[in-house]
């Protein structure tokens, strides 16, 4: 198992927004973590990858009890994560952030081995080198030298998933990677999401479009009101009469 959840709980004040989460998710899955507006999902991601302390229970993480470790922590494990909400340099382009991102995330090995074998000016290089390398990946070379702050919101979500990758993750967190996206950009996005996971990372996603997280995850975990209350294949989880209630027969009807 690569990551194991028991008990989760996070409690803002007197709300519990996560409540008693057990999660298990294997090597090489891609699972779908889904669920109505204020559910608890962004909180349970910020949970696992060491964001939010959890109130109680505990977080495994290739072995390791990660439950009270910090983020860079877990980083340095190879989890990564990308947002809800993208943060950005937008006075630097596509490629710029790309970069940038290898120098804020990387960690003391990669640093340390670069270092001691190569000089200043080749460890810059094979940054560049990775950084393109990433960019052609996730398909933003056509925007390789725009400003951040002026792509499009999908391409913006889409740098962000970049950003990520500079870890090289065996395990990915993604918050709304595909939000109010337009169809051209949500095919860029599933398009590199999907590389990603081909490439060996497993993956946890969290997205509103009931459609797209069947057809692109093999495992779903639906939760609301900060508890789980289903799990299981895409079309188990459909036919599952709890969550018809809670979830599709609201205003995410599909
Ligand atoms: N830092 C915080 N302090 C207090 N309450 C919080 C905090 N973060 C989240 N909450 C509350 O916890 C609940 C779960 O929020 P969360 O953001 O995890 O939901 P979500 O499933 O990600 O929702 P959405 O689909 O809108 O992104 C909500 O009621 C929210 O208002
Ligand atoms: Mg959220």
């Amino acid at each position: 198992m690569l990551l194991q959840t028991k008990s989760l709980t996070k409690n803002f004040g007197g709300l519990r927004a996560v409540s008693e989460v057990d999660l298990s998710i294997k090597k090489g899955q891609i699972v779908g973590l889904i669920g109505p507006n204020g559910a608890g999902k962004t909180t349970l991601i910020n949970l696992v990858s060491g964001f939010l302390r959890p109130s109680k229970g505990s977080i495994i993480f290739d072995g390791v009890n990660v439950t009270d470790k910090k983020p860079h922590h877990h980083a340095r494990m190879g989890m990564g994560r990308t947002f809800q909400v993208t943060p950005f340099f937008g006075e630097f382009t596509t490629f710029e952030n790309i970069v940038a991102s290898y120098y804020l995330s990387a960690d003391r090995s990669f640093w340390g081995s670069l270092f001691k074998t190569q000089k200043y000016r080749h460890k810059e290089a094979k940054v560049q080198e990775l950084a393109e390398k990433n960019m052609k990946f996730v398909g933003l070379e056509k925007v390789r030298d725009e400003l951040a702050g002026n792509l499009s919101h999908g391409h913006q979500k889409v740098l962000d998933l970049a950003a990520a990758l500079a870890i090289n993750p065996k395990f990915l967190l993604l918050d709304e990677p595909i939000g109010g996206m337009s169809r051209e950009e949500t095919d860029l996005a599933l398009n590199a999401i999907k590389k990603v996971h081909e490439q060996g990372t497993t993956i946890l996603l969290v997205e509103h479009n009931v459609s797209i997280v069947m057809g692109l995850c093999n495992h779903i975990v639906v939760i609301n009101y900060g508890k789980k209350i289903a799990e299981g294949l895409p079309e188990e989880v459909r036919a599952d009469p709890n969550v018809i209630r809670a979830y599709f027969g609201g205003e995410y009807a599909a």
